[in-house]
């Protein structure tokens, strides 16, 4: 399920994708900011967005670390993007996927950069 979810959005995603969009977009420091708060507040639950984070995510067992989605080398900034508008779990299937988290598209642009900022290889 989680593997299928991820090539459909890659597959989508690589149509939208330029040369120069690979390259690794890091964001501004305002803008990651901004993201890491988004992040803390309504990606929680579910996943461990930074190290130290108040509440450990109800999930069980947790979607994956936010660290560790930035560091999987097919991560960009589109297919992350595409993955937060386009996945979205009915409400009853189980094990759920990722839902709506509802986020208009200048806090997506954040969010996404918070995550590639957390790369570290
Ligand atoms: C209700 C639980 C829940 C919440 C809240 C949630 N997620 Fe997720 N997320 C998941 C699950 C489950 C997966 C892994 C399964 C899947 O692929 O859908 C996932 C996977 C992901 C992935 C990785 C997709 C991949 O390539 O494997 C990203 C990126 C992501 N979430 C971003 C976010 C962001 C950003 C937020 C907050 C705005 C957030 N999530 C909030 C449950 C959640």
């Amino acid at each position: 399920m989680i593997g299928w979810t991820r090539n459909l959005a890659l597959l989508l995603g690589a149509s939208a994708l330029s040369a120069g969009a690979l390259a690794a977009d890091k964001g501004s420091g305002a803008q990651i900011e901004r993201g890491h708060r988004i992040a803390l507040q309504i990606c929680t639950a579910c996943h461990v967005v930074a190290p130290g984070q108040e509440f450990s995510p109800l999930l069980r067992p947790p979607a994956p670390p936010f660290a560790e989605i930035a560091n999987r080398p097919d991560s960009t900034r589109a297919s992350l993007r595409h993955f937060v508008v386009t996945t979205h779990w009915d409400e009853k299937t189980l094990p759920l996927t990722m839902p709506n988290p509802q986020l208009m598209d200048p806090q997506i642009a954040d969010v996404v950069a918070y995550i590639l900022s957390l790369r570290t290889h």
